[in-house]
């Protein structure tokens, strides 16, 4: 996944990209590139390495000057990062940068290879597009891209400079995400909403197959077709903050912090006296009550969320839920029967796994259901009834509001399934729904409450090489989380295990010294994660155990016990959640490394 810019307006142009293009940076951070109309000819700029690294070059060799131009933030998937292979690429008369993949790269560059256009410098498949546009252009730039729109294949979003257009920017969507900024007297691409609210919030969102044409600080937009369309202009409801540090040293940090406001956002609109109320979302007790099976899906941590679904929703729905990774799911030709219902859990609903489960599901007579943070993503569009999440921008590449409001969401949905099916009263449900509206005081009270401890406590951590997070029930799916967490920003492995399985293999692994984190908020299983806890310590683990304040554990069996507020036990999910997210920040924090872009990962997976 990359993020694309472009800009047309009174402004320094490499200035704005290079600013637009840090709000992206979590897109793809192992190359940067510009390209700027300087007194009438395209000007590139571009690196390997981080958008510093660009500003480093173009700080020692002089910077593009002009109004117009495109840029690009970098995650390979076709050529290792390099200079030649980072973006823009160009063809004779034409610059672009794309996000996303081209499939069928290949057979474009035997035909162009065949009709003697044999000059590829690069190992990309966005290299091939910028040849083949340049192949078809005859002096109409609609003409050229809607001809190359109808050739390429795959999920694409394009900006584009004619070396004959000067001042002018094209920018296309065919799946990949792409927005277009209006300000005053001045327009903007790019791939996500953060990028240009400094500027302005309002902008326009491109669909499948539109074509926008950025001039004279203006707009225009076209289909495929080349018929001129009229589109709705939308405001962000965020503020320039929301994607900013704010005072905090990573986006990662401050977003924990978020997450008693994130899920207070997400939940309170969809609470009326003391029910849930999810109509706004297109859903209702009647679509619900005849509802067979239950199908998660989603990827990473998303998936996890989905997890602590399950368990809620079987305890308290009664109904069969299946949680499923999305890039199984599409290819084991799963049952799904007329009354199933499919939930797809994203936070950026542009996951291509998880996307392209949408397309299988339908004609099988399920119903879809998305819980999506970004709002008029792909799988928002697409999928039968929405949930938003009411994240804000989350920046940090490593999840932590988006998947809390997640959780607060399969709590939402499991209250309301059940009041569908009969399983609780309103008089339960009241409590229940009261319960949960405490939780963003309780996730706060917990972060005040852990936050030193969780730091001192990362530092025995560091020099380990290996750890196990283990659990049962709800805190097995939570484990889950908390070893993602920890081994995609700290580079430790670790491995969430069953607490009860233990004895069937694993437990081998453990030997002096080594880390495991158990979790245990789930009373009724108290004592038997007790008797893990110390199975392991028997072996020489040094453990660590994340309970209630209550909560009645033999401490010689525990070398660090992190106590967190009590909640009914069925949200505790909520609040565990918080002691593993700082325990993983500090840890990567110590290693020193670089918590909110971790190597080789980015924060929406859009290719397959
Ligand atoms: C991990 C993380 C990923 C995502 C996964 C799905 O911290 O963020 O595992 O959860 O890539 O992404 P979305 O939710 O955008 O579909």
């Amino acid at each position: 996944m990359c993020g694309i810019v472009g800009y047309v307006g009174p402004r320094d142009c490499t200035d704005v990209l290079v600013e637009a293009l840090t709000k992206l940076e979590y897109r793809g951070y192992d190359s940067a590139g510009i390209a700027v109309f300087e007194n009438g000819k395209i000007e590139v700029a571009k690196s390997k390495g981080r958008l510093s690294d660009l500003v480093g070059k173009m700080e020692k060799e002089g910077k593009p000057k002009g109004h117009a131009g495109i840029g690009h933030t970098r995650w390979a998937t076709h050529g290792e990062p390099s200079d030649v292979n980072s973006h823009p690429h160009s063809g004779r008369r034409v610059t672009l940068v794309h996000n996303g993949i081209i499939e069928n790269y290949k057979e474009i560059k035997q035909f162009l290879i065949e009709n003697e256009h044999t000059e590829f410098l690069s190992d990309t498949d966005t290299e091939v597009v910028a040849q083949l546009l340049d192949f078809y252009y005859t002096g109409n730039p609609i003409r050229a891209i809607r001809r190359v729109m109808h050739e390429i294949r795959g999920s694409y979003a394009l900006g584009i400079v004619f070396a004959d257009r000067p001042e002018t920017v094209y920018a296309v969507r065919c799946e990949s995400p792409l927005i277009v900024g209006q300000g005053k007297g001045e327009v903007f691409v790019a791939s996500d909403v953060p990028a240009i609210i400094k500027y302005t919030k309002d902008y326009y969102l491109l669909e499948y197959g539109e074509i926008a044409v950025l001039k004279n600080g203006a707009v225009n937009f076209c289909d495929l077709h080349g018929r001129m369309l009229e589109k709705e202009l939308k405001t962000a409801d965020w503020d320039e903050d929301s994607a900013e540090k704010g005072g905090y040293p990573h986006f990662m940090i401050k977003e924990i912090h978020e997450q008693p406001t994130a899920v207070k956002t997400t939940i309170m609109p969809r609470i009326e006296n003391g029910l849930p109320n999810l109509s706004e979302c297109g859903i209702t007790r009647e679509t619900l009550k005849d509802i067979n099976n239950i199908f998660i899906v989603a990827c990473g941590t998303a998936m996890h969320a989905g997890m602590v679904g399950k368990y809620v929703i079987e305890k308290l729905a009664r109904v069969s839920v299946t949680v499923d990774i999305a890039s199984e799911f599409r290819y084991r030709d799963p049952l799904i029967g007329e009354n199933d219902l499919v939930i797809i859990i994203s936070q950026s609903g542009e996951t291509a796994d998880s996307k392209a489960v949408l397309s299988l599901v339908k004609g099988t007579g399920a119903k879809t259901l998305a819980v999506v943070n970004v709002k008029g993503s792909s799988i928002a569009r697409e999928a039968d009834m929405v949930i938003y999440t009411h994240a804000g921008p989350e920046i940090a590449v490593a999840s932590t509001k988006a998947y809390m409001v997640q959780l607060s969401v399969m709590y939402l949905l499991a209250f309301e399934i059940s009041l569908a099916k009969g399983k609780i009263d309103e008089e339960k449900c009241r409590q229940l729904t009261a319960q949960l509206e405490q939780v963003p005081e309780v996730i706060d009270a917990a972060i005040n409450k852990v936050v030193d401890e969780c730091q001192y406590i990362s530092t025995k951590l560091i020099t380990a090489d290996s750890l196990l997070y283990i659990g049962r029930g709800l805190d097995y799916a939570l484990s889950m989380e908390g070893s993602l967490k920890l081994k995609e920003i700290s580079y430790i492995h670790s491995e969430s295990y069953a607490a009860g399985e233990l004895k069937h293999g694993t437990i081998s692994l453990v030997e002096e010294g080594m880390p495991v984190i158990a979790v245990a908020t789930q009373n009724t299983l108290l004592e038997k994660t007790v008797s893990n806890i110390k199975e392991v310590k028997a072996r020489g683990a040094m453990t660590i155990v994340i309970c209630d304040e209550k909560a009645e554990i033999d401490e010689e069996a525990v070398d660090y016990m992190i106590r967190i507020p009590q909640i009914n036990e069925t949200l505790m999910p909520m609040v565990a959640t918080v002691p593993m997210q700082l325990l993983a920040y500090y840890t990567s924090v110590n290693k020193g490394n670089d918590v909110d872009k971790p190597r080789n990962l980015a924060k929406s997976v859009t290719v397959e």
